[in-house]
């Protein structure tokens, strides 16, 4: 059977650039998918619209995740040997929908059930898709279970082919694209800690027991720390040969990277409170506060309290362990995620005290490993 031009193209081209034209590409299939989806719902069409429009520029889980998640799934078939171009427009559509339902204006922003919910979203539509039965309910069940290893479900072992490289493509493409293990655990890594080191930021890495990590689920952030969320991403219930040695290959190269990217990390957390701590002790004006999560969802501002009036290492320890005014979840520890902001005489600068906590890099990585795998 011959291939289409589009399929062939992206056939023949793993991993293109990225450029404005490839997405422009996947917004004109949105369109067509809006238009064809949903011809008579016209309310819910707008609210669509509404949240394709958000989903487009989204950093994390938007039109370029979606863009990645699909190539991976090409690229994971393709290495199986089972490249079927006919399943490329199912995958297309997977790939486009998975995370969608994180944008529709009556779901919450971070909700854990947005799977599910575009599931059921795909079963009720169902009716108005140009798709036979059978292909809407494996849709549903692909995008239903698309995230059970991020949050500590085991998949069906049913689960057909093209579900599992939705999956599959999600974790370990949905950074970036890329042939090179080092580059996708770098990209990975690099693309975790963007939320991380900012005054509404969260903790690094907290002490948590491995028990606790895996009771890690998307949004947790501040009841969680950074690394849980690296976790979600590097680990994962890999079910299709070729998907299984790309993990394995990432594992296998994740602590030279992490010395790389984390070690730079750790040393620049260290300077500033080397730095903090020759102020004090030649007497400079030091303006020290804690930086963090704002409860007030709307509010744009972080909150700011004062320091104690103690030693830097002290104070590091203060804000490592002080809890955040967020609401208390039974059963689970307290939610921190304090920043520390030292004003000298140039501009003020935030101090993670997760990180500088630790008294040598070695022993900052040994913990991320410990905290990982
Ligand atoms: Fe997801
Ligand atoms: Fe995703």
């Amino acid at each position: 059977m011959s291939q289409s031009i589009a399929e062939a193209r992206v056939y023949d081209r793993f991993f293109p650039p990225l450029e404005a034209a490839s997405v422009s590409l996947w917004s004109n299939g949105l369109n067509e998918l809006a238009r064809t989806v949903l011809p008579d719902a016209m309310d819910y069409l707008s609210r669509f619209r509404a949240a394709v429009n958000k989903w487009e520029s989204h950093p994390d889980h938007g039109a370029v995740h979606s863009y990645n998640v699909f190539q991976g799934m090409m690229h994971l078939a393709k290495l199986d040997g089972r490249f079927y171009p006919a399943r490329s427009g199912f995958c297309r559509a997977a790939a486009v929908l998975h995370d969608l339902f994180q944008f529709l204006p009556m779901e919450d922003p971070v909700s854990r059930q947005h799977p599910q919910r575009m599931a059921q979203a795909v079963r009720y539509f169902g009716a108005k898709f140009n798709l036979s039965t059978q292909t809407v309910s494996e849709l549903a069940r692909a995008i239903g279970h698309h995230d059970d290893s991020l949050f500590s479900k085991k998949p069906p072992a049913n689960l057909p082919y093209e579900s599992r490289l939705l999956a599959h493509a999600d974790r370990l493409y949905g950074a970036g694209l890329s042939e090179s293990a080092e580059e996708l655990v770098r990209t990975a890594l690099l693309r975790n800690r963007t939320g991380g080191f900012q005054p509404q930021g969260w903790h690094f890495i907290r002490d948590f027991t491995l028990e606790e990590r895996r009771g890690w689920r998307y949004g947790d952030r501040w009841y969680s720390d950074n690394i849980s969320a690296v976790r979600g991403d590097l680990q994962g219930n890999f079910q299709t040969a070729a998907a299984q040695a790309i993990a394995e290959a990432r594992k296998a190269v994740f602590p030279d990277v992490a010395a790389s990217v984390y070690g730079a990390d750790y040393a620049a957390s260290r300077q500033v409170l080397a730095d903090w701590e020759r102020a004090v002790e030649s007497g400079q004006p030091v303006a020290v506060r804690l930086v963090g999560k704002n409860p007030d969802r709307n509010a744009g501002e972080p909150i700011l309290r004062e320091a104690p009036a103690v030693s830097p290492s002290e104070i590091v320890r203060y804000a490592f362990s002080c809890p955040l005014p967020l609401p208390v979840i039974p059963g689970k520890p307290a939610p921190t995620g304090w920043f520390i902001q030292i004003s000298t005489a140039g501009a003020p600068r935030l101090l993670d005290p997760s990180v500088a906590r630790f008294g040598s890099a070695d022993d900052f990585l040994q913990a991320i490993n410990q905290a990982l795998f």
